[in-house]
């Protein structure tokens, strides 16, 4: 989690973007629901076990072609929705690695 503040704060001290684009659409479009370290603790994902993206445990296949698909097209059973209109193609690739990472970041130790 400190990695996380550390890489979304960044060397560049530009005022308009983060030195990463996957921070910056994380905290932009995911944080609000799966919280600024991913481990889903809003009121947007209360009782949804899944939007933890840091437990290691997955609903859909851990793969980037599974991921990014989800990203793009949303589940529709349930509120993760889809960012295919929203953000580009690029960004997406940007935000599964991302989302991949909170995961093996997490794994092996529980900090909370
Ligand atoms: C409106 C709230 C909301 C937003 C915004 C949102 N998500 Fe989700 N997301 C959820 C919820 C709730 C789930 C759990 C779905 C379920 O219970 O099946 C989920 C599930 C997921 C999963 C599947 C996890 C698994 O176990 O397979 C991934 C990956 C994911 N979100 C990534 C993202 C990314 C990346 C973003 C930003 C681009 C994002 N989400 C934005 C609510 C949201």
């Amino acid at each position: 989690m400190i990695a996380v503040a550390l890489i979304a704060t960044g060397a560049s001290s530009g005022c308009t973007k983060d030195a990463d684009p996957a921070a910056r659409v994380w905290k932009r479009r995911c944080a609000a629901c799966h919280g600024p370290d991913g481990a889903g603790r809003t009121r947007f994902a209360e009782g949804r076990p899944w939007a933890d993206l840091t437990d290691g445990k997955w609903k859909h296949a851990p793969d980037r072609e599974s991921l990014r698909r989800l990203v793009a097209e949303g589940d529709p059973a349930s509120p993760m929705p889809p960012f295919a209109g929203t953000l580009t193609p690029e960004e997406i690739d940007a935000i599964v690695d991302w989302t991949l990472a909170l995961a093996g970041r997490a794994s092996g130790k529980t900090s909370q």
